[in-house]
């Protein structure tokens, strides 16, 4: 983080404070305002943090106005195309592409931590049959910090390692397992001789009744899948991962945390919600009684997929997915999917509306992935578990960069208080 040579003047009662600024690489500069309650008595306010920067990195950045995405400076459309998950992992917690041999020797280690310790298969039986998959993931997650103490160590970066190569190897398991257990089948067990994404099918749709091969087609979308939603920035889950690894705390505790915000409609719950508002639409002639809605200030009602805090333009990701739909369902022989094409025309209404254009409202990556994930023949409740599968390796990446920095502290915000002021208790017979 560069000090930058300009500063920040502010006054407050006619007293004037000069406060640091440090310049980015890329993005806006930032006002610190570290020091601002010691020399001005004065907080900040900002819920939902709309204008605040919570930490340095260098992990992703992300230009709303532009519409770009990068992943340790690499383009997300790129990346996509050319690269494949497990690189992009790589990547993404070691600031780097790999070589051969270091992709070689670090695919290697997630392969070879895909299963679970046997005990965990019993946390699954505690959960009734219609337990939502994201519901069994926090728990099974959160349960992992009661397995492997050999590295739960924060301190010692080879702990964080390995702390960090399981939770990559066994979101798969975990996220298929919820899967088999909420349909009532038996668990699939990974297998070392597949790529991770046509592991996590296989484990997911095979049965010991019958062979099961990998469609290629799947598991590249699926893997692209994965590579789309690895690591954003500081969104609220990645954000949770963080303030809770801040106190010190367990890290598969700390992952669990973050599975549970992601689960929210406005979060990573909105892939979900967006196919089953596709499928209430039903048809393209339903499209401007939803927008009305979603206009409404009276109605709750939100186009899910549509809109974000940061990007003001496409999202990159839901540009990719875009494609990504067109190619899957057309050679899967699906490419006259109602639910796509209803999608296709809701995006086509929404940004000729004046409405949306004023707000700048764009499909997000949520928008579309629902629709490909169902031509996979995932359920809905599992569209959400994947999101968390996939981001395992952002959230991970951001606690690994919060605990090498040696300057991190315990994150405590403070508040605008506006409750009663002191009062003298009233004994029960005087109230
Ligand atoms: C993800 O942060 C990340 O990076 C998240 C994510 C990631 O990879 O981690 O990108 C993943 O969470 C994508 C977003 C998925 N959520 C949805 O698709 C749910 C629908 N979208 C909205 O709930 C909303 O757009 C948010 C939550 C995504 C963003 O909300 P903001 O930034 O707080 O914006 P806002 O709610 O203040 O909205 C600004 C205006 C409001 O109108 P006014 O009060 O100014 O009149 O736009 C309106 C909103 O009512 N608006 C919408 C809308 N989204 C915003 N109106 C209708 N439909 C929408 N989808």
């Amino acid at each position: 983080m560069a000090d930058s040579n300009k500063t920040a003047t502010l006054k407050i009662d006619g007293k004037e404070l000069e406060l640091p600024m440090h310049s980015p690489t890329a993005g806006p500069d930032v006002i610190d305002i570290g020091k601002l309650y010691a020399q001005g008595d004065v907080f900040t306010f900002d819920p939902g943090f709309t204008s605040t920067a919570s930490c340095a990195s260098t992990i992703t950045f992300i230009d709303g106005e532009k519409g770009e995405l990068l992943h340790r400076g690499y383009p997300i459309d790129q990346l996509a195309e050319k690269s494949h998950f497990l690189e992009v992992c790589y990547l993404l917690l070691y600031g780097e592409l790999p070589t051969a041999d270091q992709l070689e020797d670090f695919e290697s280690r997630v392969t070879n931590h895909t299963m679970l310790h046997e005990q965990m298969t019993y946390f699954y039986r505690g959960f009734r049959r219609d337990a939502h998959p994201m519901a069994i993931m926090v728990g099974v997650v959160g349960a992992m910090s009661a397995f492997y103490h050999d590295s739960t160590d924060i301190s010692d970066p080879w702990q964080r390692e390995v702390a960090s190569i399981r939770l990559i190897a066994k979101m798969p398991t975990i996220a298929a397992w919820a899967y088999k257990y909420h349909i009532g089948q038996p668990f699939v067990y990974p297998r070392n001789d597949l790529d991770y994404a046509s592991n996590f099918l296989r484990m997911c749709f095979s049965v010991p009744a019958e062979e099961y091969e990998v469609n290629p087609i799947l598991s590249r979308a699926m893997d692209r899948i994965f590579t789309l939603h690895a690591d954003h920035e500081q969104n609220a889950s990645t954000s949770t991962v963080r303030l809770a690894s801040s106190s010190g705390a367990n890290p598969f505790a700390c992952i669990a945390a973050g599975i549970a915000c992601l689960w929210g409609p406005a979060h990573g719950g909105a892939n979900q919600a967006c196919l089953e508002m596709l499928r209430e639409i039903g048809t393209p002639d339903r499209i401007p009684e939803y927008i009305e809605k979603a206009k409404d200030k009276n109605d709750p009602f939100r186009l899910m997929g549509f809109g974000h805090r940061v990007y003001k333009n496409f999202d990159p990701r839901a540009k990719v997915m875009k494609q990504s739909a067109d190619e899957v369902l057309d050679l899967l022989g699906v490419e006259n999917n109602p639910t796509l094409q209803t999608a296709k025309e809701l995006e086509r209404i929404a940004l000729e509306d004046p409405y949306f254009k004023d707000k700048k409202l764009y499909p997000n990556v949520d928008f579309y992935s629902g629709i490909i994930l169902d031509a996979m023949g995932f359920p809905t409740s599992m569209f959400t578990p994947i999101f968390a599968l996939a981001r395992t390796v952002g959230w991970i990446s951001q606690w690994k960069e919060q605990l090498s920095d040696p300057a991190h502290k315990i994150g405590r915000p403070r508040q605008l208080y506006t409750g009663a002021t002191f009062r003298d208790y009233v004994d029960v017979e005087n109230r």
